[in-house]
């Protein structure tokens, strides 16, 4: 009932905005919170976390290796690394030169390469990082490398960290010895912080050393993991309390060509086995090319599931359909050779809960994880639209749902929220029963607000949607010039607000694309920005902050005359009960530029006299965060009062409020 009484009022409330237009500035709006009533458990998926490698958001971000092509895999070995006292070009090789060498055709770990040492003096290796180094005073760096004597007497390495200038900055020297592959590791502290610093390598003897997987980590990585992730990255993350973490993409998940998708399979085991494979936002944007992005995968399918259990996010996998990105090649998979990409995806289920007596149960338990992940969702494409997608999707559904009947499969509806391939795409996934099915808007600010009542006329007995990648354009999508500013960020807090007002069909969020290394980005705006020392969150961070972390477990309603709060003269709102803090929770979001007075009625349930707000907000639209002023827009707190069941509150231009107030049982 009174959800019926919701949804038509968030039409009717458009209607009356479209008629009143504004209120007098200083007239008290009255709102009524309606405590005793539920209408849906919030689902604790509600808001979640999308990451992808785009943006050296993998190799070069989260994941903590500081060298780029540290076992000489990329196209051109040799990329990433130099020898500036040795230039094959003008024949000037008399301190000696490296050359890449192959091991053996085939997948894993393909090349080498044989440093020939002619004068000790004289020759140099350089790695120079993913747009350098950032490098920490006295924290510790694990440095490691696996070598083998091929001719002559190369009886050390010395490794020695550079700072911007090239000046040494702490050093290791390490002996080596034998010709069999032995690895070799040394720590550094060094003692000077420097943002784009570098590694050089310098030998002692003449000969030939056979060098491959040359690593460098801070030894403070998250929990302290060798091969880790980036602590202050990951903080960031775990700061989100989020409800589930979706990896591995995104177009990345695809391919532009099948070839290149993202195969599981060759993420897990030993680092070292995991074959290099070229990043598919390498060379996509003619404006930032960034042809030396590869994915070691260091950063695999293990280590996101891992990473899911710490962060007590559900890990929500998505694999290839068979079909490689439809905005470039679109490569088909024929049907009849579809059964291993159906195999791949039950192969993971094995992998992420099966016994340790299956085989990739087995898999697991030799990464040091016997306890199984627990995976409840898997995803099946990404942006796949039109009838090649839903003739794959239902062999997919077939087979998971056959061997599996508890895993939740989540479907795409395509690119676009609207158009064609939408309307195709979720008329023919409704057929099939799907349970959940992602939907993408990269749009203007406007249309975020515009489209706060966007799922109150959906079906509540149809599939669930998963809102999977979303983030307002402030200029247009995929443009170099949008910005992480104040106005996309207010526009995505008035969104949400329909997001949680329908949490009966709406069961998992997340913004998208998460990271950008400063330098090293392709696509713009990101929810987290970083070079190689620090990272900030932007003001569309702490939006999706703040809602993750005071999402409540049940959906009330906030109305005013009767009306769901849905932008009508420029406010939104939605409300729910935190049953186990048993405290009422609000958002509400005035997107004008002037204040509004507002009275707050709480019915149902008898209110403290005190409670709290956190008031994010910024006078110009315009405003952002930065490496300089990281928290310039970032949630304050304050205190506010009831009498009796009212409260008074005045929400600041521009501003994202979230009240909780503790409730009488
Ligand atoms: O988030 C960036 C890209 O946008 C994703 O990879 C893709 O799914 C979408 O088109």
């Amino acid at each position: 009932m009174i959800n019926q009484r919701i949804r038509t009022a968030g039409v009717a409330a458009f209607i009356t905005a479209t008629l009143i237009g504004s209120n007098p500035i200083n007239a008290q709006q009255e709102l009524t919170v309606h405590m005793n009533e539920t209408i849906a458990p919030i689902q604790p998926t509600m808001y979640g976390i999308f990451f992808e490698d785009i943006n050296f958001a993998a190799d070069g971000g989260l994941y903590a290796e500081m060298i780029k092509n540290r076992s000489f895999e990329f196209t051109l070995p040799m990329m990433g690394w130099t020898q500036p006292n040795s230039d094959r070009h003008s024949f000037n090789e008399e301190s000696g030169y490296a050359l890449p060498v192959k091991y053996a055709e085939g997948d894993a770990n393909q090349n080498f390469i044989r440093v020939q040492v002619k004068n000790a003096e004289g020759y140099e290796l350089h790695n120079e990082g993913f747009r350098g180094m950032g490098i920490k005073e006295g924290e510790a760096y694990r440095f490691t490398f696996d070598a083998k004597q091929m001719q002559g007497n190369v009886s050390s390495v010395t490794v020695t960290l550079l700072n911007d200038a090239g000046k040494s900055i702490g050093e290791a020297i390490i002996p080596v010895s034998g010709s069999e592959w032995a690895s070799y590791k040394a720590e550094l502290i060094p003692n000077e912080t420097v943002m784009k610093g570098s590694l050089k390598l310098t030998f002692e003897g003449t000969g030939e050393l056979g060098l491959d997987m040359v690593s460098l980590f801070p030894k403070d990585t998250w929990k302290g993991r060798e091969n880790g992730l980036r602590k202050d990255l990951v903080q960031l993350l775990a700061d989100m309390d989020p409800g589930f973490l979706r990896f591995p993409g995104g177009c990345i998940v695809e391919g532009r060509t099948l070839a290149r998708r993202y195969q599981w399979k060759k993420t897990v085991g030993p680092v070292e086995e995991r074959p290099n494979l070229i990043n598919r936002w390498n060379t996509e944007f003619e404006h930032r090319l960034t042809p030396d992005y590869y994915q070691s995968f260091g950063l695999g399918f293990f280590e996101y599931f891992q990473l899911s259990e710490d962060l007590g996010a559900e890990p929500l996998p998505i694999l290839s359909c068979g079909i490689a990105c439809q905005f470039n090649t679109g490569e088909l998979v024929p049907m009849d050779e579809l059964q291993p990409y159906v195999q791949d995806a039950l192969d993971l289920i094995e992998f992420a809960n099966g016994s340790t007596d299956t085989p990739w149960g087995k898999v697991r338990e030799d990464m040091g994880h016997p306890e199984p992940f627990n995976m409840k969702y898997i995803g099946v494409g990404n942006e796949q639209w039109g009838p090649e997608y839903i003739e794959r999707y239902k062999v997919f559904n077939e087979a998971i749902q056959f061997k599996y009947p508890d895993i939740i499969i989540v479907s795409g509806s395509g690119p676009f929220p609207e158009g064609d391939y939408f309307e195709y795409g979720m008329k023919e996934l409704k057929k099939i029963g799907a349970e959940i099915i992602d939907e993408h808007y990269y749009k203007s600010p406007q249309w975020f607000k515009e489209n706060a009542t966007r799922y109150d006329s959906y079906d509540r007995n149809g599939p669930k949607i998963f809102a999977g990648e979303y983030a307002a354009q402030s200029v247009a999508i995929a443009s170099p010039e949008n910005k992480n500013n104040w106005d996309t960020a207010l526009a995505e807090a008035a969104f949400m607000t329909g997001l949680e007002r329908n949490a009966e069909v709406v069961q998992l969020t997340s913004y998208a694309p998460l990271m950008a290394h400063a330098e090293g980005w392709q696509w713009t705006p990101d929810m987290i920005w970083f070079n190689n020392l620090e990272s900030y969150g932007t003001p569309n961070y702490y939006v999706q902050k703040l809602y993750a972390t005071n999402r409540g477990t049940d959906l009330i309603s906030i109305t005013q005359d009767g009306m769901s709060l849905t932008g009508q003269d420029d406010l939104f709102a939605s409300a729910t009960l935190d049953s186990e803090a048993n405290e009422v929770v609000l958002k509400m979001v005035n997107t004008s530029d002037k204040p509004k007075e507002i009275v707050l009625n709480f019915e149902g349930k008898k209110v403290k006299s005190q409670g709290t707000v956190q008031v994010l907000r910024d006078d110009s639209l315009t405003s952002e965060n930065s490496f300089d002023s990281q928290e310039e827009i970032s949630p304050v707190t304050k205190a506010i009062s009831v009498k009796g069941s009212t409260s008074k509150q005045t929400l600041a231009p521009y501003s994202l409020n979230v009240v909780r107030i503790a409730f009488k049982k």
